[in-house]
C-alpha cells in the first residue's frame, strides 16, 4: 500500500524544491513508509493549462495512488511571493477534497526569507480547500541556508536541518498513524 504521495511543484529541470523533496521521501522511506513522486513536469503543458481529462495517464496516477495514500508532501519553488503557478494547475486537477483524511507537510524554496510566510498565506488555504486534514507547519529553505558540496549534494545549514528532519519525522508518524487506524476500520467492518 502506497503511503506518501510526493508532488513537486517546480518547472524547472534542476530544482532545488524538488531535491529536498526526494530528501524527505528518501527520510520517511528509510521509516519503512512507501511513496511515490510526481512532478508537474511529467503531465505535459497542454494538459496543465487546459484540463487534462479524467483518462489521462499522466493525472490518473497521480489520483489513484493520491486516494491510497495517508500521507502527502508537497515541495514548490516560491514564485512572486506565492507557490508556483504549475503547482496551482496541478492542484486545480484533482478532484474535490482530494487530500481529505490527509496529513500534509508542505515544502518551499525562495531566494531569499522574504516570503517565508508563503506557506500560510497562499499554500495552505489551498491545501484545506481540498479537504487536508491536518497541514505540518512546513519547511521553509532561503538560498542562504543551502550549501552544495563538493559531491554536488545540498546541504543544509543546522538550524534548518533540525526543522528539517523534525517535520519529514512529524508526517511519517502521523501517515503512519492514519494508516493503521484506516486498516483497523476495513478489518472491523469486514
Ligand atoms: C519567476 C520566478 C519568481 C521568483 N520569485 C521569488 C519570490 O517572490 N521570492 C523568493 O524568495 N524567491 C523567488 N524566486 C526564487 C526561487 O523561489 C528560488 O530560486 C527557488 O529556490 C527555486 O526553486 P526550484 O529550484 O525548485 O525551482 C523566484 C524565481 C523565479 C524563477
Amino acid at each position: 500500500m502506497t503511503q506518501l504521495i510526493a508532488i513537486a511543484g517546480s518547472p524547472a529541470l534542476n530544482s532545488k524544491s524538488t531535491e529536498f523533496l526526494q530528501k524527505a521521501l528518501a527520510r520517511a522511506e528509510a521509516q519503512g513508509l512507501t511513496g511515490n513522486l510526481f512532478s508537474v513536469r511529467d503531465i505535459p503543458a497542454h494538459d496543465l493549462v487546459y484540463g487534462a481529462g479524467e483518462n489521462n495517464p499522466h493525472l490518473k496516477k497521480i489520483i489513484d495512488q493520491l486516494e491510497r495514500a495517508t500521507g502527502v508532501i508537497i515541495a514548490t519553488p516560491i514564485y512572486k511571493a506565492a507557490y508556483s503557478g504549475a503547482l496551482k494547475t496541478l492542484l486545480d486537477l484533482l478532484p474535490h477534497k482530494a487530500l481529505a483524511g490527509k496529513v500534509v507537510l508542505p515544502i518551499a524554496t525562495g531566494s531569499s526569507d522574504k516570503h517565508l510566510l508563503a506557506i500560510d498565506y497562499a499554500l495552505k488555504p489551498v491545501l484545506f480547500a481540498l479537504g487536508a486534514t491536518q497541514v505540518l507547519n512546513g519547511i521553509y529553505i532561503a538560498d542562504y541556508q543551502v550549501e552544495r558540496d563538493s559531491l554536488g549534494q545540498l546541504n543544509l545549514d543546522k538550524e534548518i536541518a533540525l526543522r528539517f528532519d523534525e517535520q519529514v519525522d512529524t508526517l511519517a508518524h502521523e501517515a503512519r498513524l492514519i494508516r493503521n487506524q484506516v486498516l483497523f476500520l476495513d478489518r472491523s467492518l469486514a
